[in-house]
């Protein structure tokens, strides 16, 4: 579909084309809802199809693992905060879910008897996460889901950033206001937009998200007066491929690497997670990005080297990461691979319900974007295809059963069409120096009103002006959060506040807009309020 300066008519829109809006689009319409997909580039241009290690799901099919102790595994990763009713629930679901997508398409590695190979990442207790293509198994759901939708002649409209939902005077949503790639604006009417558009790393110079992650779908709910919580829980992925200092998407280095025997050593060649956690380098992913930081701060060295020497068939079972490797002149099976930490991961988002419901009657939202208590303050590692699976396909039955008790229509009300924006160097600069890990009250204050500084109030014209107004709610919300937060926990390190506080202990921060469109923190929430 390409169309602009229109209007057309769905019962679903949803935002996002990767795993989650993807998996609720297929599910919702074969409720046979009319619905259409709205993305920004092209449909397999998400954070999915960068996911490498794979899916966390016990299958039920191995001895010694089981769901309980994947719920005690999340628990534990997310450091106090997750939701348990969240993890449990969400985790049961899984192999529903993971079979729902085979059935859609997807392949996932397999050994001789055709049942799937198994690896392990930081934070978990047994080998659990289902891989596809070695190392590339974000990018075969992307490919399986793509095609089939493509296939089911589902309408997905390419090349278009959603600005803002139309609410009707009662507050309920009643469309999408998009713009095209070229600013013509255009009008999806529509009773229920789900969000499912990904997280916010292009907050940070130097991070795992593709171009497309900056934050628009937290940005939109919160403007249609959802609320956002945990957003201060910013994971940093430990292994990025260092290749000397660079802005932008940087490579991943799998988790699954470390999982299968890879030691990180410093630049003196000495091993250093053994002496932090019991796990060594296989202990959650907040405790070793944390250490990576120290070291690096503590010798001088710019990164620190991930030794994969000693596993074998390297090329094969980790093509993606060879490659990237090999394309910047190391290969991983005969040096160490250089590696430091990269922004990858919002932890919090969108606060819903466990169907994908948010606090905006008519506005849902599933996977990286939304906030349903799975991760609490640090996500355990290849939790999120699974959440986004699992979440995608309960926010389409949550849609299906609003509508069948939709009021009548009534009138719609025009959001307000200016947005406040910094330039998008401004706030990187600002967050990557102060909101990284490691944060101080002086730092994020500095920060806050570095941007602030820079805020213009004005109309986004384009795609450019939307990501930006984005990524400056965004970064004053993370600011408010991080400085609100006077502890450390997860992936919120505070160097004023270095140890856990047990006053946060099942808090969550929610933020919500004022009347002057700015983030503010509304309330420690209990966690698991939704
Ligand atoms: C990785 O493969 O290390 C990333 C997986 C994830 O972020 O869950």
């Amino acid at each position: 579909m390409t169309a602009s300066g229109w209007s057309a008519e769905a019962d679903l829109v949803v935002v996002g084309s990767g795993v989650a809006g993807l998996t609720a689009a297929l599910e919702a319409a074969e409720l046979g809802l009319r619905v259409v997909v709205v993305t920004k580039d092209a449909a397999d241009s998400g954070s999915t199809r960068w996911a490498q290690g794979g899916v966390a799901v016990v299958l039920g099919d191995l001895p010694g693992d089981s769901v309980d102790a994947h719920v005690a595994d999340t628990l534990t990763a997310g450091a106090g905060l997750c939701d348990p009713a969240a993890v449990a629930s969400i985790l049961a679901d899984g192999p529903a879910a993971v079979a729902a997508l085979r059935a859609r398409g997807a392949t996932f590695d397999a050994d001789a008897t055709g049942r799937p190979e198994r690896t392990r990442e930081g934070g978990h207790s047994a080998f659990r996460v289902v891989h596809a293509g070695g190392d590339a198994t974000g990018a075969e759901i992307e490919r399986a889901l793509v095609a089939t939708s493509v296939g089911a002649g589902l309408p997905l409209l390419t090349g278009h950033v959603a600005v803002d939902a139309l609410r009707d005077e009662r507050g309920a949503v009643a469309g999408l206001a998009v713009l095209d790639d070229h600013g013509r604006p255009g009008v999806l009417r529509a009773p229920a937009v789900l969000l499912a558009s990904g997280g916010y790393g292009q907050l940070y110079a130097s991070t795992t998200n593709p171009e497309t992650s900056t934050g628009d779908g937290i940005a939109l709910a919160l403007r249609a007066g959802a609320s956002a919580a945990d957003l201060e829980f910013v994971q940093f992925h430990p292994t990025v491929l260092y290749d000397g200092p660079a802005t932008g998407r940087r490579p991943l280095v799998t988790e699954a690497v470390r999982g299968e025997g890879a030691v990180l050593l410093d630049r003196a060649g000495r091993r250093f997670m053994t002496d932090v956690h019991p796990l060594a380098e296989l202990a959650p992913r907040d405790v070793v990005a944390a250490a990576i930081t120290r070291k690096l701060a503590e010798t001088g060295a710019e990164c620190v080297y991930l030794d994969a020497r000693g596993l074998d068939g390297f090329a094969t079972r980790f093509p993606t990461v060879h490659a990237a490797c090999r394309a910047a002149g190391i290969d991983p099976t005969r040096e160490p691979i250089p590696v430091t930490p990269a922004a990858h991961y919002a932890c919090g988002g969108v606060v819903t319900d466990l169907a994908g419901r948010t606090a905006v009657p008519g506005l849902y939202a599933a996977g990286e974007v939304a906030r349903t208590g799975l991760h609490g303050a640090n996500r355990l590692a290849s939790n999120s295809l699974l959440e986004g699976l699992v979440m995608g396909t309960r926010a389409a039955r949550a849609v299906a059963a609003d509508l069948a008790q939709l009021p009548p229509p009534a009138p719609v009300v025009a959001p307000s069409p200016a947005m406040r924006t910094a330039p998008r160097s401004v706030v990187q600069r600002a967050m990557s120096n102060a909101a990284g890990i490691g944060r101080d009250a002086a730092g994020l204050a500095a920060a806050s009103d570095a941007i602030e500084a820079a805020t213009e109030l004005g109309v986004p014209l384009d795609r450019a002006g939307v990501e930006d107004a984005a990524l400056t709610l965004l970064a004053q919300a993370v600011l408010a959060a991080a400085g609100t937060r006077t502890e450390s926990r997860g992936s919120h390190i505070r160097t004023d506040f270095p140890e856990r506080d047990d006053v946060w202990q099942a808090h969550s921060i929610e933020i919500v807009l004022n009347d002057a469109d700015q983030p503010v923190v509304r309330q420690e929430s209990a966690v698991g309020a939704a």
